[in-house]
This record gives C-alpha cells, sequence and structure tokens, in this order.
C-alpha cells in the first residue's frame, strides 16, 4: 500500500505524563516538538482502578493550548458526560466499547456535537466487537496495556491485534486511524507501526521520559515511526 494511502503518523502526548508542577513549559515544549494532539486520560475510579485527569484540566489546557485534544474516557457510561467534555474543549473523545452497551448510539451523539468519535478496546477485547459500527467511527484506540497506569510494559498479543484492526479497515476501505496507548516507547514503536498504527500515544516511555527533554523523546518517536512506516509502505 503505497504511503499517500496510509492514515498519517501522528503523536499524542499524554499530558497525564506531564510535570504538572511545570504544565505550560511542558505544553509550550509539547507545541514547539511537532506533536500533533494533546492526549487527556480520564479515569473513574470504576472502569479503571485509578483516577486521573478531569473536566477542568481540561479547560485550563484549552485556554492556553491549541492543540486538538483527544479525550480517552475511561468510564463507565461515558454517554452521560459526552456533552460537558465536548464544552470543556475536547476535539475527539474516545470510549470504550466495553463501558458503553449502545455503543453506535453514543459515537453518533459525540459526532452530533460536532466533534470526532472514537471507540478503545481493552486488552482482552476483539476488534471484531466494532464490526457493525465501522463507518461511525473516525479513530480506533487500541490498549496496549491494561489501561489505568503509566508505566506499564506492553501487551505482546496487542501487536496481532493492531494488524487485525488494519486489516479489516482495509478490506473495508475505511482509512480510520489506529491509536495505541501504553509502553508506546522507543523499542516498541516499529512494530506497532509495522503492525498498522498511525496515531502514537507517548507516555513515560517515550515523550516523558527522565533522561531526555520533550522535543527529544518526541524527535525520536517521530523518526522510530517514519522508519517503521517506509517500511511498511515497501511491502
Ligand atoms: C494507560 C496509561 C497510558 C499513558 C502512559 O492508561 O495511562 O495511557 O499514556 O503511557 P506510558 O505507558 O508510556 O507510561
Ligand atoms: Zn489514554
Amino acid at each position: 500500500m503505497s504511503n499517500s494511502q496510509q492514515p498519517p503518523i501522528r503523536l499524542n502526548a499524554s499530558l497525564a505524563c506531564a510535570d504538572w508542577l511545570h504544565l505550560a513549559d511542558d505544553l509550550a515544549a509539547i507545541e514547539t516538538a511537532g506533536i500533533d494532539t494533546i492526549h487527556i486520560d480520564v479515569m473513574d475510579g470504576t472502569f479503571v482502578p485509578n483516577y486521573c485527569l478531569n473536566l477542568d484540566n481540561i479547560r485550563t489546557v484549552r485556554k492556553v493550548c491549541d492543540l486538538p485534544m483527544d479525550v480517552h474516557l475511561m468510564i463507565e457510561r461515558p454517554e452521560r458526560y459526552v456533552e460537558r467534555f465536548a464544552e470543556a474543549g475536547a476535539d475527539y473523545i474516545v470510549v470504550h466499547e466495553e463501558a458503553s452497551p449502545h455503543l453506535q448510539r453514543t459515537l453518533t451523539q459525540i459526532k452530533s456535537l460536532g466533534i470526532k468519535a472514537g471507540a478503545a478496546l481493552n486488552v482482552h477485547t476483539p476488534v471484531r466487537n466494532l464490526e457493525y459500527v465501522l463507518e461511525d467511527i473516525d479513530l480506533l484506540l487500541i490498549m496496549t496495556v491494561n489501561p489505568g497506569f503509566a508505566g506499564q510494559k506492553l501487551v505482546p498479543n496487542t501487536l496481532r491485534k493492531i494488524a487485525d484492526a488494519r486489516e479489516m479497515f482495509d478490506a473495508a476501505n475505511l482509512a480510520v486511524d489506529i491509536q495505541v496507548d501504553g509502553n508506546v516507547s522507543l523499542d516498541n514503536t516499529a512494530d506497532m507501526v509495522r503492525a498498522g498504527a498511525n496515531w502514537l500515544v507517548g507516555g513515560t516511555s517515550s515523550i516523558f521520559r527522565r533522561d531526555l527533554t520533550i522535543a527529544e523523546g518526541a524527535a525520536r518517536l517521530r523518526a522510530v515511526a517514519d522508519q517503521a512506516r517506509a517500511e511498511r509502505t515497501e511491502r
């Protein structure tokens, strides 16, 4: 498949991993590092055993940062809150298939608000669960770790799931963006991109590493992804 047919590589900075004591500095560094979106992890302590960012964080970031925000709702029954996240400034709202029993209605609700709709899958959830909503999603988020915590290790079987998802979209002739989230490291990214991922959530494994600046981490992540994309194109 030629490079032009494959959806472009996008870097997403996982803001939960930023230095919140110096958030304005990190946001400035993110904006000048060629990062494409701000990834906002929202957790309810029920769907995942943790809490994370919230509506006020989104409103605050929206005031000072113009980058698109993709909001990852790791919450039960997200349909209850999509309007508030849209009002707060989300450009993408991604809900978990496992958390929304009427997923197609939720995706339609998100799009009716004039923003992009995404579906997220936990590690165990097959891509085929989305078979009847492929046309309703702008973005598929494949969790490459069990959601809820930074600093975890890639679950290897999810690489096969990325390839299955890309195959499914290609067969349906749909250029849906596939986002990977969790241990998107400088070592794992090539495999993820070669499998078909194109949106890369950079957390403590790449963009917010202790040994690199945000700019350095983003540049290395982009370089690894571009190299893997070139290999995928040659296939
Ligand atoms: C899982 C994590 C990731 C986050 C951390 O929900 O919260 O979304 O981006 O990334 P890593 O795995 O690189 O620390
Ligand atoms: Zn996330």
